[in-house]
């Protein structure tokens, strides 16, 4: 009975942010861009997956286009392979080519999810500089996920992700229906080369010196939400949606 509950609840969420995403597409609303920041393992993808169903806009993770530039072995894959590797950021040159060269699809016109991007505050200028030159004005929200510390590295050390689509499991909190399989797109699991101890806490760090200053940055432009994200990921997705433009709050669905 819980389990009908929860898909009558879903399918609703679901043709809800269909509606949504349908109404942005044919009204005369600006592109929605929604930010997700939020240190490793804070929940990011795991949050801009389910508002990729949601409101029925791209997914853009720069962490998942590196993968993928590394996977095909590009110029982009085999420079960023070596920050990657150690924690460190890819410079930002290379990042903001990479992030405006997919924000270019035909897919993103109506707005997009930036999972991890920007990450430095240089990365932040260059991407609201270049926005605003452009002639299609866009609406941006920055939702800041956090945790403490000790919450992330348990979140970081059970994670398996989709090698087909990304989707991010956790063993105990979210586990996939058949071990090893992805419950979206039947994609095998994995771990990734760099959630090891030490990589994940060179991450941390990285993201304390050079992230972190961001907070402060868009706060100071009006655009920033706190998302406490200690709650469970269904929890959390609640509060992301009250948190968006324009968008009737769950309660009234
Ligand atoms: P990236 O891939 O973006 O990694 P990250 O920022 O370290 O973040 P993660 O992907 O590890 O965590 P997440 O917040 O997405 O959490 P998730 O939802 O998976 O970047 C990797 C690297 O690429 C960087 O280190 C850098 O080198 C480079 N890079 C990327 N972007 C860059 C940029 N802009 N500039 C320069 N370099 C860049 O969740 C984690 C786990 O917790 C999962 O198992 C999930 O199931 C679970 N979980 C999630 N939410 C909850 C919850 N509420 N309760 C319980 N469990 C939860
Ligand atoms: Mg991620």
């Amino acid at each position: 009975m819980r389990f009908l509950i929860g898909c009558v609840i879903m399918m609703g969420v679901i043709c809800t942010g269909k509606s949504f995403a349908m109404h942005r597409a044919s009204s005369v609303e600006k592109p929605l861009v929604v930010i997700l920041m939020g240190p490793p393992a804070a929940g990011k993808g795991t949050q801009a997956t389910a508002l990729t169903d949601y409101l029925g806009l791209p997914h853009i993770s720069t962490g998942d286009l590196f993968r993928e530039n590394i996977r095909n072995q590009t110029p982009v894959g085999k420079t960023a392979k070596a920050y990657i590797d150690q924690g460190k950021l890819v410079p930002d040159q290379v990042t903001i080519d990479m992030l405006f060269a997919r924000i270019s699809h035909p897919d993103c016109q109506h707005g997009y999810i930036l999972d991890g991007f920007p990450r430095t505050v240089e990365q932040a200028r260059t991407f609201h500089q270049r926005l605003e030159a452009q002639a299609a004005k866009v609406e941006c929200v920055v939702l800041n996920l956090n945790a403490d510390d000790a919450e992330l590295v348990e979140r970081i050390t059970g994670r398996m992700i989709c090698k087909g689509c990304s989707k991010p499991y956790h063993k105990h909190y979210s586990p996939p229906q058949q071990e090893g399989v992805c419950d979206a797109c039947g994609g095998d699991l994995y771990q990734r080369d760099d959630d090891t101890a030490a990589v994940f806490t060179k991450r941390l760090e990285v993201y304390r010196v050079q992230t972190a200053p961001l907070i402060s940055y868009y706060q100071s432009k009006g655009l920033l939400k706190q998302i406490p994200s200690k709650n469970s990921s269904d929890q959390v997705f609640q509060e992301v949606i009250h948190a968006l433009p324009h968008t009737p709050a769950l309660a009234e669905k």
